[in-house]
């Protein structure tokens, strides 16, 4: 479980949301088929448009045949951290889906709904003492190709999961790096009314 004790939230907001974060240290812990399938699992209860369920997912832990490959494909910066981690895990998404009508149309929320089954599979993680961080940083044109995607799929994200580890670890220059975030106040993020109501909207 990775614990965030510093994070400040309302009281009422769940302590597994402020918990989670995105440490880079793993402790090259082995997970088994198992493990992962019950992060998947968690996955698959996110809302879609239709249900269409875009979300793919497609992974390689960590000394298995595949998975030089899938750490091949992120940037050098992403590599030196997460060589460490159990499993890296690819996003994929459909593109496309069945309309009511049972035609083949484009899905204007794909992305969308692909990201929040993305999101319950690191809140599954962190509850169940695995740590996951996200990375845009690979090279998409790699992973399309080395995935073998079809027309009509689109990678978004790798995430890479594992026990937490060890600052020392890590490359000296992500050490003192290696600690949550904060997030900006609530009341710049979200207000009664339209956008002119507010912050940006009086400033502008
Ligand atoms: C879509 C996405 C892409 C990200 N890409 C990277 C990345 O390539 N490398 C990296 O080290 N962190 C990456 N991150 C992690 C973010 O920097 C991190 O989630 C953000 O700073 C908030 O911190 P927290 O997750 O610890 O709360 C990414 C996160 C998301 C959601």
């Amino acid at each position: 479980m990775t614990l965030a004790p510093e994070r400040k939230a309302l009281p009422t907001t769940q302590k597994l949301f402020v918990d989670r974060w995105s440490p880079r240290a793993f402790s090259s812990a082995e997970i088994s088929v198992e493990e992962v399938e019950s992060l998947f699992d968690a996955a698959r209860w996110a809302p879609s448009a239709y249900n269409s369920q875009p979300w793919r997912f497609m992974y390689a832990r960590r000394g298995t045949a595949v998975w030089e490959k899938f750490l091949s494909w992120l940037v050098p910066f992403n590599q030196s951290w997460a060589s460490q981690a159990s499993v890296l895990v690819y996003v994929v998404s459909e593109t496309h889906m069945l309309s009511p009508s049972g035609e083949k149309v484009i899905s204007s929320t794909h992305a969308y709904d692909c990201g929040a089954a993305a999101m319950l599979l690191q809140l599954q993680a962190t509850a169940t003492g695995w740590a996951a961080h996200s990375m845009s940083g690979f090279d998409n044109e790699a992973a399309v190709k080395g995935l073998a995607l079809p027309e009509g799929y689109a990678v978004h994200c790798a995430i890479a999961i594992g026990r937490q580890g060890n600052v020392q670890n890590l490359p000296e220059g992500l050490q003192a790096r290696e600690k949550p975030s904060d997030r900006s106040p609530l009341s710049v993020l979200a207000w009664e009314g339209v956008f002119s109501d507010g912050p940006s909207g009086a400033a502008g």
